[in-house]
């Protein structure tokens, strides 16, 4: 499975919550029902499922930097709205202190939002002179730099490797370990020229892109982030409740796949000529609503390039 790159890994920019329309349309809001929105971020979902219908939105983000949105949406919704800093591998512990145990859906857009990437400071985009950084909560450890500055050659290969799917990851890390002999590697530019230099020739996206990728999964556990976070909808959905995942690349859209299709007792037979078959005896947890993933439509893709690289899946808890 190779990750779709970009240029700019994300799927929004910030007036456009990606596939917003079909979040909607899967999610279904009804009067008095309780939601998850898990990754708030500008609060694009937040704020289309308060105005469907007249239920409660629980939001939950990393990001203290979102606040302010979510201030904007108490204002508007009152009681009906409530923000939750953390993150949401820990939404049933959030939860639980509200005294909320069971949800009518959940809605998960991962990955980092396009005010992480473009704010500079915050050391996320390889054409930034900023320290690197790539914390999406800044209170958490460690950071980019603290990674590419302290790991072992052997650790930052494989980071490379595993979550950027990076060919050349022993060479950059072992780039990376030289370089950084003589004085530490700052800026994301800097790291970006580094990888730059071990490729030649015109490639359509920076050579750059898969190891920012990998680093960035790796500081902020995003892939283990979303394995708790799915796991918890198995206890936090009522009977009917839906889940609903955007993912932007296919580390993350594979684990989502794989988590749904386990829950749904559904399992690969060898043969590709064979249907999907049930499983004896395995769980029935989730029946799936998008055989294949959904993807954005070309309206959206052309007003919104970033989007493209998007998949969504739905399912409903039994
Ligand atoms: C792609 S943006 C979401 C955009 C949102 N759907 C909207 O309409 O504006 C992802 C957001 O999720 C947050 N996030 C990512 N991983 C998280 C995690 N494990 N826990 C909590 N928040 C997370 C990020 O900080 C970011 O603000």
């Amino acid at each position: 499975m190779k990750p779709k790159h970009e240029a700019r890994s994300t799927k929004h920019d910030n007036h456009n919550p990606v596939m917003l329309a079909e979040v909607i349309k899967n999610l279904q809001p009804k009067n008095g029902e309780i939601y998850l929105d898990g990754t708030f971020g500008a609060g694009g979902y937040s704020r289309a499922i308060l105005e469907s219908a007249n239920c409660k939105v629980f939001a939950v983000d990393r990001d203290e930097s979102v606040k302010k949105f979510a201030e904007n949406l108490q204002k508007k919704f009152g009681e009906r709205f409530v923000f939750l800093c953390g993150k949401f591998s820990e939404s049933k512990k959030l939860l639980a202190e509200k005294n909320v145990a069971k949800l009518d859906g959940m809605v998960f857009d991962i990955g980092v939002s396009s005010m992480q990437l473009d704010d500079k400071e915050r050391g996320f985009s390889f054409d930034s002179d900023a320290k690197l950084d790539m914390r999406m909560d800044r209170n958490s450890h460690p950071s980019a730099y603290e990674i590419v500055n302290e790991a072992g050659e052997e650790e930052l290969a494989r980071i490379i490797r595993e979550f950027g799917e990076e060919p050349k990851a022993r060479q950059i890390a072992k780039r990376i370990v030289a370089v950084r002999a003589a004085k530490p590697i700052t800026s994301c530019r800097d790291l970006a020229e580094i990888v730059r230099s071990l490729y030649r020739g015109y490639s359509k996206t920076d050579a750059a892109t898969r190891t920012f990728q990998a680093l960035r999964i790796f500081v902020n556990r995003e892939l283990d982030e979303l394995k708790s976070a799915l796991a918890s909808s198995l206890t936090l959905l009522k009977q009917g409740g839906r889940l609903i995942v955007v993912s932007f690349h296919s580390l993350e859209d594979g684990i989502v796949k794989n988590f749904l299709k386990k829950e749904a007792g559904l399992t690969q037979t060898f043969s590709r000529y064979q249907p999907v078959i049930a499983k004896q005896n395995s769980p029935k947890n989730f029946h799936i609503i998008t055989k294949s993933a959904i993807s954005p439509s070309r309206e959206e893709t052309v007003q919104n390039p970033r989007a493209r690289s998007s998949k969504m899946r739905v399912a409903v808890k039994i």
